[in-house]
């Protein structure tokens, strides 16, 4: 089996690894032998800058996948598009939906992709709508449109779009996708803010793969503003799939994370900016 390695490029937290910035969103670049592809790009450039001070070159990668439209997974298309180069951008068809977080006062605050698909289009990235269930590069699949199917993964009644007749409506992020690295020894799950529910995601996604095993689960569950009920179920379901690692980002929190390292011990992590997580050929993890 060939070495998968997953380097976080952006997170809301930071690994002690001078020069590596933190900001909220999310960030990783995937790569195997066969492919290089970056999973979301953060808010900012951020992610531009870490990857240099680890010494990645971005102009090398493969393309680009985005998880969904939110502002802090698309805001850093507009570095790659200062970068020069066409950039091949996959994501669901729904990634530019206009997006808003209701607000204390009643109001509606934008929270949708900065920047419209003429403008990205013209500044050279090249968009293409997939999915659902789609192998993006060699052994790499881009998965969508997930069932709802647990009765606690109820979304996120702050976050709404304009359902293109003009009217607000809860968001039902058809866009939201998860990428996962089929290797000979299991799968490698990365992702993105999980808006259709973590559970939701690692469920379909073993039902598509005929319950292989998971070898290493990272990226952001979305549990930092979810019903504390939800997390203690979100703990258990994790518990009866038996995942050898889990690292978690982003859109987790920090009360989460900290329920989930007391139940999982060692085979938890924090998938920080700066982590770089590697399974080798023999399926170990090993995290730096
Ligand atoms: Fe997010
Ligand atoms: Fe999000």
């Amino acid at each position: 089996m060939n070495p998968v390695t997953l380097t976080i490029l952006c997170d809301n937290t930071a690994a002690m690894k001078e020069g590596i910035r933190a900001e909220h969103g999310f960030s990783v670049l995937v790569e195997t032998a066969e492919a290089s592809i970056l999973f979301d790009t953060g808010q900012s450039g951020v992610f531009w800058h870490n990857a240099e001070v680890l010494g990645k070159d971005m102009m090398k990668i493969d393309r680009v996948v985005l998880s969904h439209g939110h502002y802090d997974h698309t805001g850093g298309l507009t570095r790659l598009a200062q970068a020069g180069k066409s950039f091949e951008v996959l994501a669901h068809r729904d990634v530019f939906a206009r997006r808003f977080k209701k607000q204390k006062d009643g109001t509606l605050k934008f929270i949708g992709c900065p920047y419209n698909h003429e403008y990205l289009k013209s500044r050279g990235l090249v968009f293409r709508f997939v999915g659902p269930h789609e192998e993006v590069a060699p052994g790499i699949f881009f998965i969508g449109e997930v069932p709802r199917e647990t009765d606690f993964e109820t979304g996120d009644p702050l976050l709404v779009l304009e359902d293109g007749n003009g009217k607000i409506a809860p968001d039902p992020f058809r866009d939201d996708a998860s990428l996962y690295v089929k290797t000979p020894g299991g799968l490698v799950v990365i992702l993105g803010c999980s808006h259709r529910g973590m559970i939701n995601i690692l469920r379909h996604i073993l039902t598509l793969e005929g319950g292989a095993p998971i070898l290493c689960v990272i990226g952001g569950t979305h549990l930092s503003r979810s019903d504390p009920a939800q997390t203690e179920e979100t703990i258990e379901a994790l518990r009866s799939m038996k995942i050898a690692s889990i690292g978690v980002s982003h859109c987790t929190g920090l009360d989460a994370a900290e329920e989930m390292r007391h139940v999982y011990g060692e085979r938890f992590f924090r998938a920080m900016a700066g982590i770089v997580i590697q399974i080798d050929e023999k399926g170990g993890t090993s995290i730096r």
